[in-house]
């Protein structure tokens, strides 16, 4: 992503900081993980390991799920390490580092946590984060996350549908878009108070895109409750939507009638739209958007592969955007 810097210039960082030593070891990592996993599911009959092919990790609280059976909902390719997913981050209020993250999110505190939903809907309410998780039943889903920085990965995250949520508090006619607040809390997060993004980070979805069946709210990855660098306790992910779009650490969410700010928009109008969907034909101003490097598995020299417009899910999500001009909407 870009950098603001003290003289307000922009940088953009190397995100490919992975030598061919450690894209070796990553390689024999998964492998190691690929036969543990299938020994695993083998022995114990453990579902999700055996079916998605990892192995759970064992560090956090395990969270209970079914596999989803949404269309597009499980992706089969290759499922990125866990090591990987949760050591290559972008989660600036803890650094723009892609291992800040994983370094300085300790110091985030998950409980006691709640999430207000408000604006315009007929019953507002602040949900405590244990009633949240039970809100709805906790499914699987396995989705590429592609990142506007031109590198994906396959996570295996755990939650239920956001319109679970929007559901229960009844939005009013008016309301057309949904705005997701996050944390920003300085005795926490080393980095609210830089002047890199304007805190707290916020993000943005249509209504008819948050209602989505495949917009997950997520209390999990890898059979466990997310690790605070990936944004614990309770998240966004979007599939066909670049990473940025998939607040972490979520506080408020707020229904509208105006398109709200982004922190990226904010940041840089001309670079980052509001829409922000994967989309190999439209190119970021200063690079292009046509291919991707996969996190653990492509290495520096490898060929890199094609990006799918909407990262691969347009047979679910296309006619959000027909008839819109996806170079002006971007
Ligand atoms: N949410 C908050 N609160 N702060 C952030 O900096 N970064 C975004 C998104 N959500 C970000 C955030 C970006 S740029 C990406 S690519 C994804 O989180 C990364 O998610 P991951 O670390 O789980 O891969």
């Amino acid at each position: 992503m870009l950098i603001r810097t003290q003289d307000h210039g922009f940088i953009h960082p190397d995100s490919f900081e992975i030598t061919p030593r450690a894209v070796y070891e990553q390689r024999r990592r998964f492998l190691l993980q690929g036969l543990a996993a299938g020994a695993l599911g083998a022995a114990a009959g453990g579902a999700f390991a055996q079916s998605a092919g990892y192995a759970p990790a064992g560090k956090l609280t395990s969270l209970p799920f079914t596999r989803s059976k949404a269309a597009g909902a499980v992706t089969m390719e290759k499922i990125t390490a866990y090591k990987d997913a949760t050591s290559y981050n972008n989660f600036y209020e803890f650094g723009t580092d892609k291992a800040d993250p994983a370094r300085n999110a300790s110091t985030l505190r998950t409980r006691p946590w709640k999430v207000e939903v408000a604006g315009l809907v007929g019953k507002p309410r602040t949900f405590d984060i244990e009633e949240l998780l039970k809100l709805s039943a906790q499914e699987e889903r396995v989705y590429r996350l592609r990142c506007v920085e031109g590198w994906s990965m396959v996570i295996p995250w755990i939650g239920y549908s956001l319109s679970e949520l929007i559901k229960r508090v009844e939005p009013t006619p008016a309301a057309k878009y949904v705005e997701f607040v996050t944390l920003a809390d300085k005795a926490t997060m080393p980095f609210i108070g830089s002047r890199v993004l304007d805190w707290p980070y916020t993000e943005g979805l249509r209504l008819d895109e948050a209602m989505h069946p495949l917009t997950l709210l997520s209390f999990g990855m890898y059979g466990e409750v997310l690790p605070n660098q990936n944004g614990a306790p309770v998240r966004l992910v979007v599939p066909w939507k670049y990473g940025f779009k998939s607040a972490k650490s979520i506080v408020k969410i707020v229904l509208t009638d105006k398109e709200p700010g982004t922190a990226w928009n904010k940041a840089a109008k001309n670079e980052y739209g509001f829409y922000s969907n994967v989309n190999p034909e439209v190119d970021h101003p200063r690079w292009s958007q046509a291919s991707e490097r996969r996190i653990g598995e492509d290495g520096l020299f490898a060929k890199k592969r094609k990006t799918l417009i909407f990262n691969g899910y347009e047979a679910q999500v296309g006619q959000l955007y027909a008839g819109m001009d996806l170079k002006k909407f971007y």
